[in-house]
């Protein structure tokens, strides 16, 4: 039996599980640690440089202590700014997860498309790069949501989140005349990981359907593939789960989905 790889997924808090879930799912055998950088969050009402600051170092001490096989950076926020400072600083391989603008563009039929992350994620140039280079004539709007992170931690603590809130941060990126616009916005970027923990509740409170691009089955595909076959590991893989605030964590069973049944330690 082979020993199993170790992938460590990091966010700012808890959106990163839905790129974990994916990653679980392809990977099944490895043995994951999962960090949220919560002493920091929300990383979408830092600045640029600050994030800098913050996660290179970090990272380091991360990579020193769990001795990973591979880093998936499992927030928009951070992976449009700290990717290139992070392979260059360490030699092991990086994943990011970044706005899926391409995809959201080929597949739009209206040709209206809107981006939903966080302040920070729609005023990167990384991110203006991405539209100037795949948005193939789409008309892409940026919406920044102030709140959408913290709602979406709220929820899935347990915490009630109205309505209300949610549609407010949303409202924005619907563009169009409502139901008889044949140009309305057709497709919406999750370019948040956390939220697709709300997917649910966006699809109920859209003013008109969508689509929904989440990236996180891509990202699962691209860490498959830099890890190679899979091999006979199962066995000894588990999950950790660490909160930069040292708190101890009280979700086991809210958690436990994302982890593929796993109990984290
Ligand atoms: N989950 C993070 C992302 O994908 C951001 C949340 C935050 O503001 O910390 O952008």
């Amino acid at each position: 039996m082979s020993t199993p790889p170790t992938i460590l997924v990091f966010d700012s808090g808890l959106g990163g599980l839905t790129v974990l879930r994916e990653v679980v799912a392809a990977r099944p055998g490895a043995h994951y640690v999962y960090v949220a950088d919560d002493a920091f969050f929300p990383y979408g009402h830092h600045d640029e440089a600050e994030i800098i600051a913050r996660v290179v170092p970090l990272m380091g001490e991360l990579i020193g202590t769990h001795d990973p096989d591979l880093v998936v950076i499992a927030c928009n926020t951070a992976s449009t700014l700290v990717l290139s400072h992070l392979r260059a600083a360490y030699s092991l391989p990086f994943v990011g997860t970044v706005p899926a603008i391409k995809p959201a563009c080929v597949s739009s039929k209206t040709r209206r498309v809107s981006v939903l992350g966080t302040r920070g994620t729609v005023k990167r140039e990384y991110t203006r790069k991405l539209i100037s280079d795949f948005a193939q004539g789409c008309e892409v709007t940026l919406v920044g949501s102030g709140e959408l992170a913290s709602l979406a931690e709220a929820a899935l603590s347990g915490a009630s989140v109205r309505d209300e809130d949610i549609a407010a941060e949303l409202a924005p990126c619907f563009v169009g005349d409502g139901a008889h616009d044949p140009a309305r916005t057709d497709t919406v970027v999750l370019a948040c990981t956390h939220y697709p923990l709300l997917l649910d509740r966006l699809r109920r409170l859209a003013p008109w359907p969508v689509d929904w691009i989440d990236p996180a089955p891509a990202i699962a595909r691209r860490v498959s593939d830099l890890l190679g076959p899979a091999g006979s590991e199962s066995d000894q893989a588990g999950a950790e789960m660490i909160f930069t605030s040292k708190r101890p964590h009280a979700l086991t069973e809210a958690l436990t989905p994302f982890f593929g049944g796993r109990v984290p330690a």
